[in-house]
């Protein structure tokens, strides 16, 4: 099922509308077509007081109002785009031609400029309003927009399957050669978004190697071995254990902020990899993420701050929650041996992640 409802509205009035996808198991996801934003993700609980009392947990942080996403500068639940990550200096040269784009963050581009993805009105079209509802989002980026080549039309579908899973697929063509790497940026608590720190969460990502960053948080370059080392979660391991760990990673991340390389990764795979794990041990629930995408992002939501309030009027605060984005290798585009973001002129762009919860 989908209903929806206006949301908010944008300083020149324009509607932001939320959609409201729920699936047969109760599962609810709404999603606002400002910045494809997730805005809730309410599970229901399993056992019989739960079902009798309605009881359910919101596991991704959000905010209650239009305003307040405009003023977030964390990119909570948002898609993001053209370039998740960080592009050094905001320069990279494409088929010999150099460009500039927006520099926002440290003197980097961040997520793809100060007037990213997560800012726009996107168009949503109910393709299926079933019990497997799926919601389609498109955009026109216009060429040279925030300095990216290339008028890129752009579209996500979000279909909240029967597995309980989130499925996001990215589609992309650009009228030239460009650069794109979209993830989605939620903030999963997965014992409730006003739970505080979750550092009892038990995190797993299966990658024998990460992209260690300078203090500017940009790739070295290397490709890193994980054995003895913080970063080495081949096994699911409880996030407080590395994060009080001494490493110069660490300090530098102030906390886990770090792209891993994906062992299973291969260029147009077919079909979606496993890619990652959190559980949280008291509810026993699991976040399961797959994809076709390079690298994952672990950020443990270091630099989360009480501005601007959350929903329910909650302080969210460092490490209250953490992100799993899927992307290329950040920097990507000035580093030869990583997986390469370009997307060749009229070339179809399709990716997919999923993010599947049980318990
Ligand atoms: C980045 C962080 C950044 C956060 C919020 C994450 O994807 O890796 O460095 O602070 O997004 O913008």
């Amino acid at each position: 099922m989908i209903t929806s409802n206006v949301f908010g509205s944008l300083a020149d009035d324009q509607p932001v509308y939320q959609y409201s996808l729920t699936n047969a198991r109760g599962t609810q996801v709404d999603i606002l077509t400002l910045g494809g934003i997730v805005r809730r993700w309410l599970v229901p609980g399993d056992t019989a007081t739960d079902k009798a009392t309605d009881n359910v947990t919101d596991i991704v942080l959000g905010f209650d109002t239009v305003e307040a996403y405009l003023e977030d500068q964390a990119y909570v639940g948002a898609v993001v785009g053209r370039y998740a990550n960080r592009i050094a200096r905001g320069k990279f040269t494409l088929q010999g031609t150099p460009y500039q784009v927006d520099v926002n963050q440290g003197g980097n581009c961040l997520h793809g400029g100060q007037d990213g993805f997560n800012r726009r009105l996107w168009q949503a079209t109910i393709l299926d309003g079933g019990d497997e509802p799926q919601l389609a989002l498109s955009l026109i980026s216009p060429d040279g927009d925030q300095g990216f080549p290339g008028e890129l039309t752009a579209k996500v579908i979000y279909t909240l399957n029967a597995q309980n899973g989130l499925k996001i697929e990215y589609f992309a063509q650009s009228t030239s050669a460009t650069v794109f790497n979209p993830t989605q940026h939620s903030y999963f608590n997965l014992e409730g978004h006003q739970s505080g720190p979750v550092t009892q969460h038990q995190v797993q990502i299966f990658a024998s190697r990460f992209t260690p960053t300078d203090e500017n948080a940009i790739p070295t370059g290397e490709l890193a071995s994980v054995t003895d080392t913080p970063f080495d979660l081949r096994e699911l391991v409880t996030l407080a254990t590395p994060l009080a760990a001494t490493h110069p990673q660490l300090t530098i991340g102030n906390g886990f902020d770090h792209n891993w390389c994906v062992d299973a990764y291969q260029p147009n795979m077919p079909q979606p990899t496993l890619v990652a794990k959190a559980v949280e041990p008291k509810s026993g629930r699991t976040l399961t993420v797959y994809s076709t995408m390079p690298g994952i992002q672990l950020y443990t939501a270091n630099y989360l701050s009480a501005h601007p309030l959350g929903k329910e009027q909650t302080a969210y605060g460092a490490n209250h929650a953490l992100c799993l984005e899927t992307q290329c290798y950040p920097a990507a585009p000035n580093q030869e041996h990583f997986p390469s973001a370009e997307l060749p002129a009229g070339e179809a762009y399709y990716s997919v992640t999923e993010y599947r919860v049980t318990g």
